[in-house]
């Protein structure tokens, strides 16, 4: 039986690939890689036959028994790890060693045009290291709105971000897990190639504010800051510099960029349509109060 194994299994995107994995395959052992089996199990326990190991980026005495017998590797790279030669070389390393010779990678929109983001570091060592891949590359979140954004929208109703008008493509998380689960399960027929996976939509901040409005009737602000106040103001909130630099870049960035490409990858691996804006909205709406 092929083993296929998982990271970030507990964040976002690793669940609902473990999620759609399990409902598409019956042939393979899906295996999560997870920093603490039982905080892990505890989250992912509505996932039926899921096995766990060990398996920890920052700590390479977790590779080789985590890598053992792996057939496809789902790489994701934590959003607080950003030196790659620290963490991703020896890790892409070791699962050469162990024999792995498949990876999916999630990526991100626009990786290849830019040499000094994470991810173009890492699909680029994947290619070195010569591996089968497939580079899965989604734009923004939706979930972003239910994440990092949400406690500013709960505490005082307003979005505070550098992007001013700058359009994003917003793509629901739960699409890109179904997407990946179709690249792992039918990993030949995709081999060696980069996919963009986008929503339908490219919106900015204020028109997203607006559809919330309306469909949540709520007030809800979007304030537009400089780079340099937004990041200063991320920092003083207690974020970490690489994380707040990233931040500001993310949603300032699309300010002097194109607008998004808008890919149908999901389309035609699914047959389905991507989620819209809207209906992200109501779907997640009780995640847009508190006490609810
Ligand atoms: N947000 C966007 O709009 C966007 C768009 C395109 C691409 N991306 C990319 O998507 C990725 C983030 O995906 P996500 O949102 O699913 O992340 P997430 O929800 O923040 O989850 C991160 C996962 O990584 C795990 N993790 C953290 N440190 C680890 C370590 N040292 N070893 C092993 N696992 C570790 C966490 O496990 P624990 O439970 O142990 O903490 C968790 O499962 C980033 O690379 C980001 O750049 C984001």
């Amino acid at each position: 039986m092929k083993k296929i194994l998982i990271t970030g299994a507990t964040g976002n995107i690793g669940s609902e690939v473990i999620r759609y994995l399990g409902a598409l395959t019956t042939d393979a052992e899906i295996i999560a890689g997870v920093r603490d089996i039982e905080r892990a199990s505890l989250k992912l326990d509505q996932l039926p036959n899921l096995t766990f190991r060990v398996f920890d980026m920052e700590d390479a005495n977790s590779f080789k028994s985590g890598f053992q017998e792996i057939d496809i590797l789902f790489l994701l790279r934590p959003p607080h790890i950003s030196d790659v030669d620290k963490y991703f070389k020896p890790l892409l390393a070791s699962a050469k060693t162990s024999g792995i010779q498949r990876i999916v990678f999630l990526s991100v929109q626009g990786a290849e045009r830019s040499k000094v983001i994470p991810h173009n570091k890492i699909e680029r060592l994947i290619r070195d290291f010569g591996f089968a891949y497939i580079m899965v590359r989604p734009s923004y979140f939706m979930q972003n709105l239910t994440t990092t954004l949400r406690p500013e929208i709960l505490e005082s109703r307003t979005i505070t971000l550098p992007s001013a008008n700058a359009k994003f493509n917003w793509i629901d998380v739960q699409n890109i897990g179904e997407a990946v689960a179709h690249f792992i399960q039918s990993f030949d027929q995709y081999i060696n190639k980069s996919y963009e996976i986008t929503g339908l939509e490219n919106k900015g901040f204020p028109e997203v504010v607006d559809l919330m409005n309306d469909v949540l009737d709520i007030d809800l602000k979007f304030n537009s800051l400089n780079p340099i106040s937004f990041y200063f103001k991320k920092k003083k909130e207690g974020i970490s510099s690489g994380f707040a630099l990233v931040m500001t870049l993310l949603h300032f960035l699309p300010r002097v960029q194109s607008e998004p490409n808008v890919s149908n990858t999901y389309q035609e691996l699914t047959g389905k349509t991507p989620t819209s804006i809207k209906a992200f909205i109501e779907r997640e709406k009780d995640k847009f109060f508190i006490n609810r």
